[in-house]
């Protein structure tokens, strides 16, 4: 599989504290020096996209609190060659943020919500918000996005009883919801193994509830999520299926972290480091030729399992 598609993490600052994520966890957060700066990250950002990347995702941490968040948008975006921008948010700060972020040229935006009710939500994040989050989500409705998906880890015993909720909103609103299975990947996560949720217990409270599903084509770049349609819905109902579901064969992408560290799977140590030669002022030459070696790498890469090692959401950005 060529690879097309490149999620960079632009912060590990997370203003959340999710059941299954990691920022407490943590000892301390990167300094600002160990970052990334916005001209590291065009740089990087275009010599992927001369390697072939197609699609850019921005992901945190909370990529929104990052400073000038916009003015990186902007200058990704004008990367030659690249054909679609996109952001994976916890939506607390979209509200104030949406339209100049679909100004500045970014294309899409998925917001991750676990729920539909603030006590739920101060349960699964630590904090009171859900209001905000909601708000954020529509004023990227109305901002004009080219799609706003909402991603919902399903967890049995917190969450579950929400999910024809969620499913619903695909009737009311132009909105993709995805479900996802939750991975167990940290010493939190790992915690609540036992509230795996899957994604046939999943789609067989939609169906009971809400009526038959149909089977819709993923589009090229809708990933690992399987789509279907509720009928008369105005938004994809999508599943996530990581535990489920086998889809390493169709993995077509690479992370990057703020740091510069490339990982070739969600599952895998980092292999290499972008940082030194971006500091060092190396050519695009070098760059290309450092990234070649990378798709290399990835090309050969060997499935990691969600449990083959220590991995924080928080830092990765899923
Ligand atoms: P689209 O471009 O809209 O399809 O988004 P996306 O699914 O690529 O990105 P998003 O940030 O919304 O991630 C949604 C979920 O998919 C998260 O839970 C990710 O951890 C999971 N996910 C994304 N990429 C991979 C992958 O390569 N492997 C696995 N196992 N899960 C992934
Ligand atoms: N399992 C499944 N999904 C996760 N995410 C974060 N941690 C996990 C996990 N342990 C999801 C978030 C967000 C996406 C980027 O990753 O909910 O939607």
């Amino acid at each position: 599989m060529a690879v097309e598609y490149l999620r960079i993490s632009l912060t590990d600052r997370c203003n959340l504290n999710c059941v299954y994520c990691t920022p407490l966890e943590k000892n301390g957060y990167l300094k600002h020096d160990d970052l990334l700066r916005h001209e590291e990250i065009t740089r990087a950002a275009a010599a992927f996209v001369r390697a072939g990347v197609k699609k850019i995702r921005l992901t945190g941490g909370e990529p929104l609190l990052r400073k000038n968040v916009t003015e990186l948008v902007r200058l990704v975006k004008a990367v030659p060659g690249l054909e679609e921008l996109a952001l994976t948010t916890n939506g607390l700060l979209l509200g104030g943020l949406a339209e100049e972020l679909r100004a500045a040229g970014l294309d899409r935006v998925n917001v991750s919500v676990d729920t539909l009710n603030d006590e739920t939500f101060k349960k699964i994040t630590g904090a009171s918000g859900y209001a905000k989050v909601w708000q954020g989500i529509e004023k990227a409705l109305a901002a004009g996005f080219k799609k706003v998906k909402l991603n919902t880890v399903i967890m049995r015993g917190i969450n579950d009883g929400e999910i024809a909720d969620f499913a619903r909103l695909t009737l009311a609103f132009p909105l993709d919801v995805r479900f996802i299975e939750l991975y167990s990947t940290n010493t939190r996560s790992y915690k609540l193994s036992n509230t795996l949720f899957t994604t046939a217990e999943t789609k067989k409270r939609i169906t009971e509830t809400l009526g038959p599903l149909a089977e819709v084509p993923a589009d090229r770049g809708d990933g690992p999520a399987r789509l279907y349609l509720l009928r008369g819905a105005k938004g994809k109902i999508g599943f996530i299926s990581g535990r489920s579901d086998y889809f390493c064969g169709s993995c077509d992408r690479v992370r990057l972290d703020c740091t510069g560290k490339v990982y070739p799977c969600l599952f895998s140590p980092a292999t290499h480091d972008l940082r030194g030669l971006l500091r060092a002022g190396a050519p695009d030459e070098a760059l290309d030729d450092y990234i070649k070696k990378i798709f290399l790498v990835k090309s050969n890469y060997k499935k990691d399992s969600p449990t083959a090692g220590h991995i924080e959401m928080s830092s990765i950005g899923g």
